[in-house]
């Protein structure tokens, strides 16, 4: 069935493990996701505020540092460290994507900030001097990298002796229904094969043990790992549905690249799928972050 097999290459293309065919795929899912995102802002930071807000507290950004936020998208995280650092300070606020880099300087602008920085960045290697910035945020990036290991070794090296990370990845699928469940009815529906477990994605750094091993060998002690609930409200599935065809990176890219009558096929397995997470006022789908902090 030739409109099978197109979903199937699609999905293949995303999850492809480390490599540059995967950092190109990767950068036309966030160039593409960037819109949504930026006016969905606002719902986002509802349900992801206590996410922030960890990873902020565990950074104590001071005034007149220099924060550096990696893979910001569009930037609320890293704003909340540039009002703590005060204008003394520096937020360097970056993303690989451009319309990410766009969306995250047209909200500072709002905001009135000026003393945030905005850069186009890999994160995997960082134009930035060694020992050069107080301290770093990540909220949602490492895990999606074709080489974490790179990226926290670049980490390292900019940051400052002393200086804090303080990232966030999501925890393990089975806890994170939002996302798995459309995950894999996408995999039963196209008979696409499932990630291996340290392929670059959602769920990559999932285990602790891995976060542990990745921090420890970048050079970093070891790190505070804390369990963050957060719980995705939707009015009815409609809103879901349109949340993982707009929002949701990956999955949402195959599932706007599917012909309608598998589009539908597969909506019907992820609304089964999420039946038990149906709630008086719609939908409430539960999931877990893991938040790191290290020195
Ligand atoms: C799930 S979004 C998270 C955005 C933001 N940190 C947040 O929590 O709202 C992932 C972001 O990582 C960015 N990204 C992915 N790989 C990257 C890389 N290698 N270097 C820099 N940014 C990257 C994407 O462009 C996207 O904006």
């Amino acid at each position: 069935m030739p409109r099978r097999r197109s979903a199937d290459r699609r999905w293949d293309t995303i999850a492809r493990v480390a490599s540059d065919d995967y950092r190109s795929a990767s950068y036309q899912v966030w160039q593409a996701m960037a819109a949504g995102w930026d006016r969905e802002r606002s719902w986002m930071w509802e349900v992801s505020r206590p996410v922030s807000e960890n990873m902020l507290e565990a950074l104590a950004p001071e005034p007149g540092q220099t924060i550096l936020e990696l893979a910001a998208g569009t930037g609320e995280t890293g704003f909340g460290a540039a009002h703590a650092i005060g204008p003394a300070g520096r937020l360097i606020s970056t993303d690989f994507a451009p319309e990410m880099v766009a969306a995250a300087r047209r909200e500072s602008a709002r905001l009135g900030l000026t003393n945030v920085e905005h850069r186009e960045m890999g994160a995997e290697r960082m134009a930035l001097e060694d020992d050069s910035v107080d301290g770093v945020l990540c909220r949602w990036g490492y895990m999606l990298m074709a080489d974490p290991a790179r990226a926290l070794a670049e980490t390292r090296r900019v940051l400052r002796a002393g200086g804090r990370l303080s990232f966030s990845v999501w925890g393990a699928a089975e806890r994170n229904p939002w996302a798995s469940v459309p995950a894999r009815a996408l995999m039963e529906h196209t008979g696409a094969p499932a990630p291996k477990p340290h392929d670059p994605g959602i769920f990559a750094m999932a285990d602790p043990d891995r976060v542990r091993a990745l921090v420890g060998d970048a050079g970093f002690g070891e790190p505070r790992l804390q369990e963050i609930e957060v719980s995705w409200r939707f009015a009815d599935f409609d809103g879901y549905w349109r949340y993982l065809t707009d929002l949701a990176g990956g999955i949402a890219l195959v599932l706007q690249g599917l012909p309608d009558a598998d589009s539908d096929a597969v909506r019907s397995m992820v609304e089964r799928g999420v039946a038990e997470f149906r709630t008086d006022g719609g939908l409430a789908l539960p999931g877990v972050v893991l938040n790191a902090a290290a020195q």
